[in-house]
């Protein structure tokens, strides 16, 4: 039996190709432009951005506070640069490369709600008293600005329930427009997503329901477009994506996954209607299936934990989320390990410094330009932005996030005319380990579209 698994392990040839990184070094003014601005996140993030931008700082009963940008990977975290003289020499993330500076971005979007940003963050509850007002009135008046070179479009509206892939509607970019020009129901999400596509402005999914329909895929490919995200992914799923990472890496067979949240904002309110939760319970599992995909020594085919997902609206617990998870594995001999944790989170704190590294990311990726040395001019990275889900301490799979397909022609994959071969393991694969939408039941078959900006 060891024998056959054995010579069933596909036999690998290391090859390497030298690939020239061009970085356009001018920073643009950039603008943002939310869809959902009037929510806790639009109005959370807009607020950090003030805060920062004026320096503010307000008392709390446990002392002084300063507005700060922690939670923002470009903003809060450092990279090791190698070792100096004195040891290991550390640069802030933001440094690395010229990059947009949050306090320089010119937020506009759009709100099915009419109240001004000062009274939708009084309304989202999230902000310190004394800090709210002092940020009043720079937001009372917002309405949107002129003067940016480029824009960039964030979906951080409500959830939408999961729309179907149907032949003639979505399924393809030409068929999309044409349901679009015929009044045919198309998701709102997707409604901007195509409008940003066809401005040839970036446009970012926060949300977990699966806007970017094959058809939107082709167009944002056609019209060489950036678009990415799928869900945030700001607390107990950012959390579930590193332990399960965590256990599986370390040959620790996770078996049973059991998740509850209760949280009581507006968007906890909208996620207790079932179409919506089904969307947010999809974007949760999918963190497990890749890890459980990973390792084929701890999983045999079909083998899946138990995956339970439960979300209850609680209003007074307001924006602070609670997360109460238990993870059950097994570990050598029939031993058994459980964790268990308790995780409070401030959902839109925690959002909020996210969206700001999404939409730096996104501009700085829109003046990065790679190929290989001697063959040609460089490439824009692939319309389907996946860069930032990269597992940091390895490079091998660079040949997937680019326009053009230049790992993949050294193989000897069967010639497909899929330019992103995927996991032998993944039905229907698509684009940057993006998958086509099926009907999922929150396990390990769950196969909803991903898109690479996993937070
Ligand atoms: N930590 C987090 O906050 C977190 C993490 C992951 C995902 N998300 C997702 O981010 C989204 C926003 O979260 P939130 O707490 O800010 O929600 P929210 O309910 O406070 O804000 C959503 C806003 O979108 C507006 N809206 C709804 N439909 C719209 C449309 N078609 N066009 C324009 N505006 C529209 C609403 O009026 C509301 O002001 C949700 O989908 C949520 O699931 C949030």
């Amino acid at each position: 039996m060891l024998l056959f698994w054995w010579w069933a392990v596909p036999q690998v040839k290391p090859s390497s190709t030298r690939l020239t990184f061009c970085t356009e070094r001018h920073v643009p003014k950039l603008g943002v432009m939310l869809v959902g601005w009037g929510g806790n996140n639009g109005t959370t993030v807009t607020a950090a951005v003030l805060a920062n931008k004026l320096g503010l700082t307000w008392m709390t009963k446990v002392g002084q506070k300063r507005a700060n940008y922690y939670g923002s990977l470009l903003q809060a975290s450092t990279v090791c640069l190698g070792n100096g003289p004195t040891g290991e020499v550390y640069i802030p993330f933001c440094d690395l490369l010229p990059m947009v500076h949050p306090n320089d971005i010119v937020f506009d979007g759009w709100d099915i709600s009419s109240l001004n940003l000062a009274d939708a963050m009084r309304r989202a509850q999230v902000l310190d008293w004394p800090l709210q007002e002092q940020l009043r009135p720079h937001m009372e008046g917002m309405k949107p600005r002129p003067g940016v070179d480029k824009v960039i479009v964030l979906w951080t509206a409500n959830t939408e329930r999961f729309c179907d892939v149907t032949p003639g509607v979505n399924d393809t970019a030409k068929s999309l427009l044409q349901a679009i020009e015929s009044d045919r129901e198309v998701s709102p999400s997707t409604l901007f997503a195509v409008a940003s596509i066809l401005e040839g402005c970036p446009y970012i999914n926060g949300s977990p329901q699966n806007t970017f329909v094959p058809g939107a895929i082709e167009l944002a490919t056609q019209r060489q477009v950036f678009i990415a995200g799928d869900d945030f992914k700001s607390g107990q799923t950012k959390l579930k994506s590193v332990l399960v990472d965590f256990l599986v890496s370390s040959g620790i067979k996770p078996v049973s996954i059991v998740s509850y949240n209760h949280l009581g904002n507006n968007d906890g309110h909208n996620l207790s209607a079932p179409a919506q939760f089904r969307s947010k319970e999809v974007s949760k599992s999918n963190v497990v299936d890749d890890m459980v995909h990973s390792n084929p020594v701890l999983f045999g085919p079909g083998e899946q934990p138990d995956h339970c997902v439960v979300i209850k609206y609680v209003p007074y617990v307001g924006d602070s989320k609670r997360a109460l998870d238990e993870y059950t594995s097994e570990i050598a001999l029939g031993g058994t390990n459980t964790i268990v944790i308790h995780n409070v989170c401030e959902d839109s704190l925690l959002a909020a410094p996210i969206i700001l590294d999404l939409v730096v990311l996104a501009e700085l990726c829109q003046r990065i330009w790679v190929g290989i040395e001697g063959e040609g001019d460089p490439q824009p990275l692939h319309s389907v932005l996946a860069c930032v889900g990269l597992p940091p301490q390895n490079h091998m799979q660079l040949e997937y996030k680019t326009q053009q397909p230049w790992g993949c022609a050294k193989r000897a994959h069967p010639a497909s005319n899929t330019m992103w071969p995927a996991s032998p393991k993944k039905p229907a694969p698509h684009l940057n380990g993006f998958v086509c939408p099926m009907e999922s039941n929150g396990h390990l078959d769950a196969k909803s579209p991903r898109l690479g900006l996993q937070n």
